[in-house]
C-alpha cells in the first residue's frame, strides 16, 4: 500500500495571510524524507491554496512521484503539459464547494477524458480518475482510455463508523476495477481509524490522504512551536536585549 500525502492545506494556511509560510515546498521535503510514497496537490480553478509556483518547485526537485488532481478543463491541460507530473487525478470541480464532493461523472465530458487519456500516453504520465465506488463510471472509464481510478471514499467517511454498505461497495468498486486491469487508488477523508478497514481490501494499491494529516501535524508540533518561542523570548531576557530598555 502506498501513501500519497496531499498537502493543499499547507497552502490553504499560507494564502489565508498571502506571505510565504508555511510553505508547501517545506511540506514536500517533509512528506518525502517521512517515508511517503508520493506527493498530491490539488490545483484549483480559483487557486485558493496550491499555486502553478508551487507545483513548478515541487516537480523541479523531484522529491517523490508527484499526482496533481485538477479539473478535466483545458486551462489544467496546459498545466499537465508543461509539469508532466507521474499521475494527473481527474476530480469534478463545482464554484464555491468547499472540497470535492463526490466522484467525476465519466458519462459527462467524455471528450475530456479521453484527451487527458492520449495526454497520458503522449507524455508517459499516469492520467486516474476519482470516482464513486459505482461499476458503470468505472466500466464507462476504462472504455475511455483511463487505466487507472482513484475510488472517492467520502461516503464511507462521512457515515463512519456506520459504514458497512459503503465498504463493500467500496471493496466491489475496487475487485471491479482490477479485474478490468485499472490501477486503484482510494482516498478523501481518511483518518488513523477509519483507515484500517479500507486497508483489508486487497485490490486498492494507494491511499491520498491530506486534511487529517495536516490537522494531526498541527497537535503534534503546537506544542514544539511554542517552546521555541518561549525559549527565544527566554533568551532575549537573559541575554539582556529586554533590560538595556
Ligand atoms: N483524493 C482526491 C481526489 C481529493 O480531491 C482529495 C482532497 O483534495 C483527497 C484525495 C484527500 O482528501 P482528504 O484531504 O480528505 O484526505
Amino acid at each position: 500500500m502506498r501513501l500519497g500525502v496531499n498537502i493543499d492545506h499547507v497552502a490553504t494556511v499560507r494564502q489565508a495571510r498571502g506571505g510565504v509560510e508555511p510553505d508547501p515546498f517545506e511540506a514536500a521535503r517533509v512528506v518525502a524524507a517521512s517515508g511517503a510514497h508520493g506527493i498530491t496537490v490539488h490545483i484549483r480553478m480559483d487557486r485558493r491554496h496550491i499555486q502553478e509556483s508551487d507545483i513548478a518547485r515541487i516537480r523541479q526537485a523531484e522529491l517523490l512521484p508527484l499526482n496533481i488532481e485538477m479539473a478535466a478543463t483545458e486551462e489544467m491541460q496546459a498545466i499537465a503539459t508543461r509539469y508532466r507530473p507521474h499521475k494527473v487525478t481527474l476530480v469534478p470541480e463545482q464554484p464555491g464547494e468547499i472540497t470535492t464532493l463526490g466522484g467525476l461523472d465519466c458519462f459527462r465530458a467524455p471528450d475530456a477524458i479521453r484527451r487527458f487519456a492520449a495526454l497520458g500516453t503522449e507524455f508517459g504520465m499516469d492520467v486516474a480518475v476519482f470516482i464513486d465506488p459505482d461499476a458503470k463510471q468505472i466500466e464507462q472509464a476504462a472504455g475511455l482510455g483511463i487505466q487507472e481510478i482513484e475510488i472517492h471514499t467520502g461516503e464511507f467517511a462521512k457515515n463512519w463508523p456506520d459504514a458497512q454498505r459503503e465498504l463493500a461497495g467500496i471493496a466491489h468498486a475496487a475487485r471491479t476495477a482490477a479485474a478490468l486491469g485499472m490501477r486503484v487508488a482510494a482516498g478523501h477523508g481518511l483518518t488513523v481509524r477509519n483507515v484500517v478497514p479500507i486497508l483489508g481490501i486487497q485490490a486498492i494499491e494507494e491511499l491520498n490522504i491530506g486534511h487529517h494529516i495536516i490537522s494531526r501535524a498541527i497537535f503534534r508540533g503546537l506544542e514544539a512551536a511554542i517552546r521555541e518561542m518561549l525559549e527565544t523570548i527566554e533568551r532575549a531576557a537573559f541575554g539582556g536585549s529586554r533590560a538595556k530598555e
